[in-house]
């Protein structure tokens, strides 16, 4: 299979993008993380001000030559830091399982690295989940730091309940 493209997606690529989505969550084990809608992606990705980006990866569907099959994608947004400035965070990066091996992935980093250069960022972030041994090896090999281990992060959140209590609190 030589025959994939990666392009950014369009609103009508919404779609398929949650169902990646839901994917890539039931490959972690969650498949019922996800909560979001069509709609939500629509409004939050393809309005004035988008909240994220998407790379769409599609092959020919077989026997049809005029359609096509989504088979891959990658979510992203900028972001900034106060030592460095605007930085790339990568969401989300799947191929379907049929579609691994074949280059996809690294046509995805590889345009995903021309947008952060030509965006003035200075690196790309990404978090991998512990048990993802194959993405942590996948990504060093690619030269990538594991900076919780180097600097010692840790991913914090409030959830809705705390926000809601720290917003009433005088
Ligand atoms: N299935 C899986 N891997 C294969 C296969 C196959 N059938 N055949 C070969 N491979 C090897 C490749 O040789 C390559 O090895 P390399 O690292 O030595 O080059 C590696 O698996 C990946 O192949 P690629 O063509 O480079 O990339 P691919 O198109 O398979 O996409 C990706 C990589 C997105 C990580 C994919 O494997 C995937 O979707 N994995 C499951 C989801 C996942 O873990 N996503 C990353 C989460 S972290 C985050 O989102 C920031």
């Amino acid at each position: 299979m030589n025959t994939f493209r990666v392009r950014p997606a369009q609103a009508q690529d919404c779609p398929d993008i949650l169902r990646l989505i839901k994917e890539l969550a039931a490959y972690g084990n969650a498949p019922d993380a996800v909560k979001l809608t069509i709609t939500d992606l629509l409004n939050d990705g393809f309005g004035d001000h988008p909240l994220y980006y998407c790379l769409i990866a599609e092959v020919p569907a077989e026997a049809e030559l005029t359609r096509t099959l989504t088979v891959g994608f990658a979510m992203y947004y900028f972001t900034y830091d106060p030592c460095i400035g605007k930085l790339l965070h990568l969401e989300d990066f799947y191929v379907m399982e049929p579609f691994r091996g074949l280059g996809i992935g690294p046509e995805i980093l590889r345009i995903l690295s021309q947008i952060a250069i030509t965006s003035g960022c200075s690196c790309m972030n990404f978090l991998v989940v512990i048990w993802n041994q194959t993405s942590t090896e996948y990504y060093t090999r690619r030269g990538a730091l594991d900076l919780s281990s180097q600097e010692g992060w840790h991913l914090f959140r409030f959830n809705k309940k705390e926000l809601l209590q720290m917003a009433s609190e005088k």
